[in-house]
């Protein structure tokens, strides 16, 4: 990022590189790894139904609450909030926000290994003429192994922090506007090669034709934790990089689209993923590995899979690098705002810290398996309290901050750039931040972990 002269702090210099990383923080394994695997262990159609809804509803207001923040702030999370409401406790968002962070990077950073061995293993044609039951046993024996996980581990965190401290950040999000859109094409072939095959429908109808008797309290929790795990929501990634947003930027534009293209990239996922789940005959509640092997097995069937492959597993591992470097981007930028550490100790500790529970989750596959909390591996554990608890935690107080703490003119006065902007819904933002997404991500928060 260059200079842009907000407050002095870097900043992003153009729209194109704003929308490049905040689209790079949200889309990434949460769209094309998680998204898929919640569905599967959800039901399908009517998950689908109510995650559209909340996207809606909840997710974009919490969206541009958070640019609100951030921008209005210049700091940040922590700072934000301590500088936009001094002397009260309302910096205790940033606190959970950091521990979330940690706690995302950690098994985040499990998954993204996992992209770098497929990268890897695409390289070395490990896929040809193998069956679906042998890419299963493939992926069964390298996750549950100990040295190899590990190691993409470490190489995937020190990816991340080489990306926040050399400063190639504005590189890489001016590289993912080029490569995201392969991406998505690459998606989109795969889709269609999966609608293709023998016994596809089943996986249609599995993820569009909802059946409500799957509605349960739980499965409303993991939409609305999927909802803001995807967008990035909920922990001040994007109040972070709300902070580095010029002032003549429009945030609704930018929350819009965001939110659109997110959604999009995670249901071209579904597609692409669920005909094959069941034409292979593959349970699509097999939890997370099931990228893994169904995507391999429709390489397969592809003429040039080969390269397909190796462009998608890159692809992925740079998708997932866009999002790991806005989770490092808050804690770093806490420790240099707040701490006053220089950036190469803060990124070094943050990352050594992501790194060391990050362990815990990578070996909860293998040597850690047996260790369970509340009936959770490690990982399920870290996964479940950050996306399901602190995320809609998280957003509950922001929009309540913005909704009812932060003055509406000011809030006005952010959202239309000092009156420069026309703003059309502002009275129905507002409604929704004060009202209808607090009340409901309470009532579906406490109703799940059996307070209500
Ligand atoms: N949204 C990212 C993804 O979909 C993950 C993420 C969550 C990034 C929270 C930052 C903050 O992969």
């Amino acid at each position: 990022m260059s200079l842009s002269g907000n407050d002095g702090r870097d900043g992003f210099t153009s729209k194109f590189g704003i929308i490049c990383a905040t689209a790079g923080s949200a889309i990434g394994l949460g769209n094309i790894w998680r998204f898929p695997y919640v569905v599967g262990e959800n039901g399908g159609g009517a998950f689908l139904l109510v995650y559209l809804g909340f996207i809606l509803l909840l997710g974009i207001p919490v969206m541009l609450s958070e640019l609100v923040i951030g921008r209005r702030g210049q700091r940040n999370t922590f700072g934000s909030f301590r500088r936009l409401s001094p002397g009260k406790p309302w910096w205790f968002i940033g606190v959970m926000g950091l521990a979330a962070a940690f706690m995302i990077l950690a098994f985040y950073s499990t998954i993204a290994g996992w992209t770098l061995e497929y990268i890897v293993k695409s390289f070395a044609n490990a896929f040809k003429g193998k069956s679906s039951e042998e890419l299963a046993g493939m992926f069964q024996s390298f996750h549950t192994g100990v040295f190899w996980p590990l190691f993409w581990q470490v190489v995937f965190i020190v990816m991340t922090a080489w990306i926040i401290l050399s400063g190639v950040k504005k590189g890489i999000e001016q590289y993912s506007k080029i490569l995201m859109p392969f991406l998505v094409a690459l998606l989109v072939i795969m889709a269609i090669r999966s609608l293709s095959l023998p016994g596809a429908m089943g996986g249609l109808q599995f993820l569009f034709k909802p059946d409500f008797s799957e509605l349960t309290t739980s499965v409303f929790l993991s939409a609305l934790g999927q909802a803001f795990f995807s967008l990035s929501i909920g922990m001040g990634a994007i109040i972070t990089y709300g902070s580095y947003i010029r002032k003549e930027n429009n945030l609704t534009t930018i929350a819009a689209q965001v939110s659109l293209a997110d959604t999009l990239v995670a249901i071209l996922a579904g597609v692409a993923i669920f005909p094959a789940v069941f034409a292979f005959g593959l349970d699509p509640a097999e939890g997370p590995g099931l990228i893994f092997h169904v995507l391999p097995s429709i390489f397969q069937k592809l003429p040039g899979g080969y390269f397909f492959a190796i462009i998608f597993f890159i692809l992925l591992a740079i998708a997932a690098l866009t999002s790991s470097i806005s989770l490092l981007e808050v804690v770093v930028a806490f420790l240099v705002e707040e701490l006053r550490v220089s950036r190469k100790k803060a990124t070094i500790m943050a990352a050594s810290g992501a790194l060391f529970v990050g362990v815990f989750c990578t070996l909860s596959f293998s040597s850690l398996s047996e260790a369970k909390f509340f009936g959770k591996t490690i990982f399920d554990l870290l996964d479940f309290s950050a996306s399901n608890i602190l995320l809609p935690l998280g957003g509950l107080l922001i929009v309540v901050f913005v909704g009812w703490v932060m003055k509406s003119a000011e809030v006005k006065d952010e959202l239309s750039n000092g009156g420069l902007l026309k703003i059309r819904l502002f009275g129905f933002f507002r409604f929704v931040i004060k009202f209808i997404a607090p009340v409901a991500i309470a009532i579906i928060f406490f109703n799940s972990i059996g307070v209500l």
